[in-house]
């Protein structure tokens, strides 16, 4: 692959509740807008039937402003990507949608994404770049998974969660500890002023490089009904605390599967990505981990790390450079894997 392959693509990301749209040019990112859905806020959750109203709404303003950043026309535009999967199919649609028609009105190929796929190759958007091959832990809302990169397009899964992915358990956690919805950075804002040894939560640890999270889940909902009805104001009084401590629970657990795949594998390059990949506690214990056991850590910049399209622009541009282009009858895939 080229990192200097002259080309000009537009891509899309709606898989969940982001709109997003980037320009990239000889393989630099000229613009990446993203509109945020706020209606879900009120729901303690993301309703896909808003998602998807939200995407039609901004996806034309949020595509035009993405163009108007880079300065260029759609008539400049050589190729058209989008998010094809995982996700919720409603939003989807609407991202497939826009680019299909797009690509077919400007004559110029059709990409199709992998979303997961793409926050790994997050990480050639800007140097240090990580060396083939590498480890990737992909953590975000929907998916925890252990991924063994060997090249820009192969990968292979070495494990993954059974249940919950991590930014759920996150998020879930938040709103048992009276937190609006996506809880995530505000457990990890919370938790940078709490201790986080003050309260202990069994961490179920799997055979094997699976990882599951629904029980933390349960044990916090049974401790702090316990606490309550001793003390009502339990978790106002104890909310650092119990964010700290739910958090290293969490990073825990993954950074030990992560050890166990770095020593099964012989390989020390380790790289985060995707939503959680942001939450502060983990970057910082993964530094520490990779200091003590000689890892070459890759934390990407934060405006990669939770939903965006220029991470979807990047894996289009060296999709291209293998003409991996989709054809016109290709359609959202919720469960795509890889
Ligand atoms: O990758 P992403 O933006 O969307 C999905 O593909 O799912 O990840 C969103 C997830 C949410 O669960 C959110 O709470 C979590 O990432 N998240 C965080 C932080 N920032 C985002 N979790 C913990 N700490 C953070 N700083
Ligand atoms: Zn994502």
């Amino acid at each position: 692959m080229h990192r200097d392959y002259p080309l000009t693509l537009l891509a899309i990301e709606s898989s969940c509740d982001e709109t997003a749209a980037a320009v990239l040019q000889d393989g630099l990112i000229k613009a990446n807008v993203i509109a945020n859905q706020s209606v879900h806020e009120a729901y303690g959750g993301i309703v896909p039937e808003l998602a998807s109203r939200a995407h039609q709404k901004n996806i034309v303003p949020v595509v035009q402003q993405a163009l108007q950043q880079a300065g260029l026309d759609k008539a400049d535009l050589q190729a058209i990507a989008f998010t094809q999967g995982p996700g919720l199919l409603g939003s989807l649609l609407v991202g497939s949608s826009f680019a299909k028609s797009l690509a077919m009105a400007l004559q110029v190929p059709l990409i199709a994404v992998n979303h997961m796929q793409a926050h790994i190759l997050a990480h050639f958007i800007e140097p240090p770049f990580p060396a083939f091959p590498f480890l990737c832990l992909t953590v975000s809302g929907g998916h925890t998974q252990l991924v063994l990169v060997n090249d820009y397009l192969d990968m292979k899964i070495l494990g993954q969660t059974r249940d919950d992915a991590v930014g759920e358990a996150f998020d879930k956690s938040a709103k048992m500890l009276g937190l609006p919805y996506p809880g995530g950075p505000l457990i990890d804002r919370y938790a940078q002023q709490g201790q986080s040894e003050a309260f202990r939560f069994p961490a179920t640890d799997l055979p094997g490089l699976d990882f599951s999270f629904s029980g933390i889940k349960t044990a916090l909902l049974y401790f702090l009904k316990a606490q309550e009805a001793q003390n009502p104001a339990f978790i106002q009084e104890n909310l650092a605390d119990l964010c700290a401590s739910v958090q290293h629970t969490l990073v825990q657990m993954l950074l030990k599967k992560l050890q166990q795949a770095s020593q099964q594998t012989d390989i020390r390059e380790i790289a985060i990505a995707g939503g959680v990949s942001a939450n502060a506690g983990l970057r910082a214990q993964l530094l520490v981990k990779g200091q003590e056991l000689g890892w070459q850590v890759y934390l990407p910049k934060f405006e990669y790390c939770t939903d965006n399209a220029a991470m979807i622009a990047m894996s289009a541009y060296l999709q291209y450079q293998h003409q991996d282009f989709a054809d016109w009858g290709i359609s959202a895939a919720p469960r795509l894997k890889f």
